[in-house]
């Protein structure tokens, strides 16, 4: 039997956990399996270190963006130059862009403005976005809504975690939806059965590596190798196989994304 191809849409191999082995890590997650990774920019230099690992991997492209968290901290220039690495051939997404109400690092109305100017851009260029959202679905919805009047909504609900609700909106604005280790962790119930209950075109796999380990290396620096452990999971409450869930997801990314293959 070959093993099963995937595609982590959302890791962060520039993270300074990854920086002793990150072509170790690389060379697993293709051991594994994985085909291609989306490395996710953060800030401004996070989103340059993205592109510089996209441009040194094969398998690895970036995503640039300002996360939420980080945005009361961009300097001046720093939009600019998100806007100018967007256009980077290796560079498949905007963002993550979105929401935090958890952190509270940063006023709601500039996590707003950023989450605007990401939907903006990702409009403009013609290549999708990631939304991270907490604790904020409905603001989320709200601004998401807005711009699909603009026309269609071409995005992703990175590592979901929001309730069913929440999940049905998204798909109606045609939202891709994508589940990392939480999806594996005992309790989240509730999280794997919205997981299963995903159209199968419209569900996506992600490690948010080196956060959100799957169980049962929960705890542990998570890498895109791990992928594997969240399809599974899924593919149960999916009652299909694994081969068939990741045949699913890998050409949902592909489609989303643009990954080769
Ligand atoms: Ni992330």
């Amino acid at each position: 039997m070959s093993t099963p191809l995937l595609i982590d849409t959302h890791c962060h191999l520039d993270e300074s956990s990854f920086e002793h082995d990150v072509a170790t890590v690389i060379e697993s997650a293709t051991t594994a399996g994985v085909v291609s990774m989306l490395t996710i920019g953060t800030t401004r230099e996070s989103s340059e270190r993205a592109v510089a690992l996209a441009e040194q991997y094969e398998s690895v492209f970036a995503a640039v963006g300002i996360q939420p968290n980080y945005v009361a901290e961009a300097k001046a220039g720093d939009w600019e130059r998100i806007v100018e690495l967007a256009a980077h051939p290796r560079v498949l997404a905007v963002g993550e862009t979105g929401l935090d109400k958890y952190w509270d690092h940063a006023p709601l109305e500039l996590q707003a403005d950023y989450f605007d100017r990401h939907l903006e851009l990702s409009q403009a260029i013609g290549k999708p976005f990631i939304v991270h959202n907490r604790e904020a679905d409905a603001e989320v919805v709200e601004q998401l809504r807005r711009h699909g009047k603009q026309g269609s909504l071409r995005g992703v609900m990175h590592s979901f975690c929001a309730d069913q609700k929440t999940a049905d909106t998204c798909l109606e604005l045609d939202m891709y939806m994508s589940f990392a280790g939480m999806a594996t962790f005992k309790r989240n119930d509730e999280l794997r059965n919205i997981a299963g209950k995903i159209p199968a075109d419209r569900i996506l796999v992600e490690t948010d590596s080196p956060y959100l380990s799957p169980h049962p290396m929960r705890g542990k620096r998570n890498e895109p190798a791990r992928v594997a452990l969240t399809a599974q999971v899924i593919a149960d409450v999916r009652e299909i196989s694994i081969e068939e869930f990741s045949k699913q997801t890998t050409a949902n990314a592909r489609r989303l994304f643009g990954f080769p293959g």
